[in-house]
């Protein structure tokens, strides 16, 4: 069952275009995430869903109906559609109670008073936190509050669920934690979720798809493993990590089943890789290597092969950043923290077809 669909959904203001034919479709029960730089249309995109923005082009509907249709000029008010929100600047009221901030938009609404208690008491609960419903807001932690603005979301049992930037004001911990405490909830829910970030680990690890977001545009939407291993586009690779971008051409192509090995000539290199398109012979592309997929010493043949210097080695605790200077230019390896690499020392890099995945040139991909 599709709860939210977006088709060819644009806003413009004025001249300048933030969201850019848009098309989307969240299931009942999956966790979707915007994720793109600032400024990429993010918060636009999630503003058209809850009806706080209107669309310049395109259509909306959730739960089977229509709430925007920018051409025949339908726009259902935001407390007409069914969504919970929590937006980051929707700090919850300090002043008031756990109870008071849950109940409040039941109460300006002029909800019966029993009715209010059931259903305050039963949202708090599903965010375990209907022992604090006595407690002064203030004296709850940043994560604890997170959980009261989504239980207050969640109060009108929406069948939709809007999240702007939830954790950008909480810590590094905090986040990650609250994080995990989300994704278990919405999975209990089995809630339809979109939710914005511009933090690609935080996508990653939340996500059932991710839509990958670029001037107003979404590049790609995919499971976040196949973002990250099947990128179309190098602005899409590079949004996860930073890849390293070869420059090569193509001298053989062959479909294997889903996906396409092919033969590389790089600058000083040659090798082989996988692809998700038919390239013809003599094709300029784009090889994409992934710092943590080179290995190094003797290659096996057929790998790609990358004589270098040690310029940089920098250890980060569970791994250890490379940068070794080649004939190709700067390569990055990510490699265990306790493979040693003095600066300085000759070393011979590589990997093979496995770690070598192929998208056309940047201007031809459009992006
Ligand atoms: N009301 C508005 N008037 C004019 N420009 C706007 C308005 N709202 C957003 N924008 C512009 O649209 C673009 C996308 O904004 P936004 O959706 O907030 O991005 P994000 O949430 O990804 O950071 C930005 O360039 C922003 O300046
Ligand atoms: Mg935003």
């Amino acid at each position: 069952m599709v709860e939210v669909v977006l088709e060819k959904v644009s806003r413009k203001f004025g001249g300048f275009v933030a969201v850019d034919d848009v098309d989307l479709a969240v299931r009942r029960g999956e966790f979707v995430t915007l994720l793109g730089a600032s400024g990429c249309g993010k918060t636009t995109t999630l503003r058209m869903v809850a009806g706080l923005e209107r669309a310049t082009s395109g259509r909306i509907s959730i739960d089977g109906e229509i709430v925007e249709d920018a051409e025949r000029n339908i726009h259902a008010p935001a407390e007409r559609r069914r969504l919970g929100m929590v937006f980051q600047s929707y700090a919850i009221w300090p002043h008031m109670s756990v109870f008071g901030n849950v109940a409040y938009p039941l109460q300006i609404r002029r909800r019966p008073k029993a009715e209010i208690a059931t259903k305050v008491a039963a949202a708090l609960r599903l965010v375990e936190m209907d022992r604090f419903v006595d407690r002064p807001a203030t004296a709850l932690s940043g994560g604890q509050q997170q959980r009261v603005a989504i239980a207050r979301a969640l109060v009108f049992e929406p069948t939709v669920l809007l999240l702007d930037e939830p954790l950008s004001n909480l810590d590094a911990r905090l986040r990650a934690q609250t994080g995990d405490e989300f994704r278990a909830l919405q999975k209990r829910l089995n809630i339809a979720t979109l939710y914005v970030t511009h933090d690609q680990s935080e996508a990653m690890a939340l996500s059932d798809r991710v839509v990958v977001m670029h001037g107003g545009r979404a590049l790609q939407i995919g499971p976040p493993e196949d973002l990250y291993r099947r990128p179309a586009s190098a602005a899409v690779a590079s949004f996860f990590g930073a890849p390293n971008l070869l420059a090569a051409r193509v001298t053989a192509c062959q479909r294997d089943g889903d996906c396409f090995r092919l033969s590389l000539d790089g600058e000083t290199w040659s090798g082989g890789g996988c692809a998700a398109r038919d390239f013809a012979v003599g094709e300029p592309a784009l090889a994409i290597v992934r710092p943590e997929n080179i290995r190094w010493g003797d290659a096996p043949s057929g790998a790609a092969v990358w004589k270098g210097e040690v310029q940089a080695s920098v250890f980060r605790g569970a791994t250890r950043s490379l940068h070794i200077a080649t004939a190709s230019g700067l390569l990055r390896v990510e490699a265990p923290a306790l493979a040693s690499f003095a600066v300085g020392a000759q070393t011979q890099f590589w990997t093979g077809e496995e770690g070598v995945w192929v998208v056309p040139p940047d201007h031809a991909s459009g992006s």
